[in-house]
């Protein structure tokens, strides 16, 4: 059996992770996965999640099986997080699944579960593990354009065009906010168009929201999710606690579904915990929890918020540093859309070739697109980074 397999490619992102550990050279520079980095390139556990897991480690008296669904106070705080009170809670279902990817291959399960037909729409690009995911479900798919390589903004004139092809029932996967791995993120107007694109249609959104925070604040980067919330009849939405709450390993996550009504919501609840019990039983609880006992504690919310905050107006600053940088050293404005880019990467637009030239003349490791880690740079590497585009011709 076992001499049967076909070793599948490595996954792009995780494989660069490995080169750039792999590379002896002193003062590299990892622009690759997405992980946050503080300025000492140190990613630290959050204050408010050290100061739960104490309070955990106290109080916990217990490990024994939660539900299916996960903890209903963990799911109930990241609804009232993501969703706010864009959708009577009646309609809406919640899972707990094992982080961000748990949560979309959680929601590819229900969809061919519902219809093995329906075919899930992609921007191009897209984070790649969308793709095979949905590859390996044997799921049929279509792509929208969505990026435009010469402003580096959103193609939204060819984005609608193609989503014209949508039929009812077919699901349409968006980045709820900071684009991976483009950057370029739809503004409010744009995003009701899609709505109403969706409403006259009948397709439904699948949305992917893993940086909620790292844009333009908790709530603003949620505006354009809880808009198609609370106008369309239903949404499957899968959200990641990995960065804003900085529990990468803790596999923290839920899929939602928001329901015409109560009926449709009862069954999708039954469905989710029943797709848990198929995948893994019950889903990871530590992250889980630490995430409830912080949204539900003002204190340590606060200080959550207080650093979630320190961390999306550093890189913020970071992007207005390199754009800075940029502008003087080519003398244009070409790279002044690194400043209007949101969350945590940027496609900058190298050549496949550049970017190798990067990684092994200057020791700069960014994904094969050109996309790049923002947090991944600091007040040392913005120069460095800026001087090396220049010199590989970008
Ligand atoms: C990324 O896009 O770099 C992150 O989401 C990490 C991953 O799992 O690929």
């Amino acid at each position: 059996m076992l001499s049967e397999l076909t070793p599948q490619p490595a996954d792009k992102i995780l494989e660069l992770m490995q080169l750039y550990r792999d590379d002896p050279r002193e003062g590299k520079v990892d622009l690759g996965v997405g992980v946050y980095k503080d300025a000492d390139g140190r990613t630290p556990v959050m204050r408010a999640v050290k100061a739960a897991e104490r309070r955990l480690v106290e109080t916990q008296e217990t490990k024994a099986y939660t539900g299916l669904a996960g903890d209903p106070a963990f799911t109930e705080a990241m609804r009232r997080l993501v969703l706010g009170d864009a959708v009577e809670a009646g309609r809406v279902a919640v899972a707990a699944t094992p982080g961000g990817t748990g949560a979309i291959r959680q929601g590819l399960e229900l969809m061919r579960y519902a219809d093995k037909d329906a075919t899930i729409w992609i921007s191009s690009p897209t984070w790649p593990n969308h793709l095979t995911i949905v590859k390996y479900l044997g799921i049929p798919m279509r792509e929208y354009r969505y990026f435009d390589g010469e402003s580096r903004g959103v193609d939204f004139a060819g984005m609608m065009e193609d989503l014209k092809g949508v039929k009812a029932g077919d699901l349409v996967l968006l980045h709820g906010c900071c684009h991976n791995p483009t950057g370029a993120n739809l503004t409010v107007e744009e995003w009701a168009s899609v709505a109403a694109l969706l409403e006259a249609t009948g397709a439904v959104p699948f949305i992917d929201i893993a940086y909620q925070g790292f844009g333009d604040g908790l709530d603003a980067d949620v505006e354009g999710v809880r808009l198609l919330a609370g106008r369309l009849p239903e949404m499957v939405l899968a959200a990641s606690c990995s960065k804003n709450f900085g529990v990468y390993r803790e596999r923290t996550g839920v899929l939602m579904t928001v329901a015409r009504n109560g009926a449709d919501r009862d069954s999708a609840q039954a469905t989710l915990a029943f797709l848990n019990r198929q995948n893994y039983s019950f889903p990871p609880d530590h992250g889980a929890r630490v995430v409830q006992m912080i949204l539900d504690d003002d204190d340590l919310r606060a200080d959550w918020q207080e650093e979630l905050e320190d961390v999306r107006l550093g890189m913020l600053d970071l992007r207005q540093q390199l754009a800075a940088e940029l502008r003087q050293r080519t003398n244009s404005d070409r790279f002044d859309f690194v400043a209007q880019h949101r969350g945590m990467f940027s496609r900058l637009g190298c050549s496949p070739e550049q970017v190798m030239a990067l990684r092994k003349d200057h020791g700069i490791y960014m994904v094969g697109d050109s996309r790049i880690n923002i947090a991944g740079l600091n007040a040392r590497t913005v120069p460095v980074l800026a001087e090396a585009l220049v010199a590989v011709g970008a």
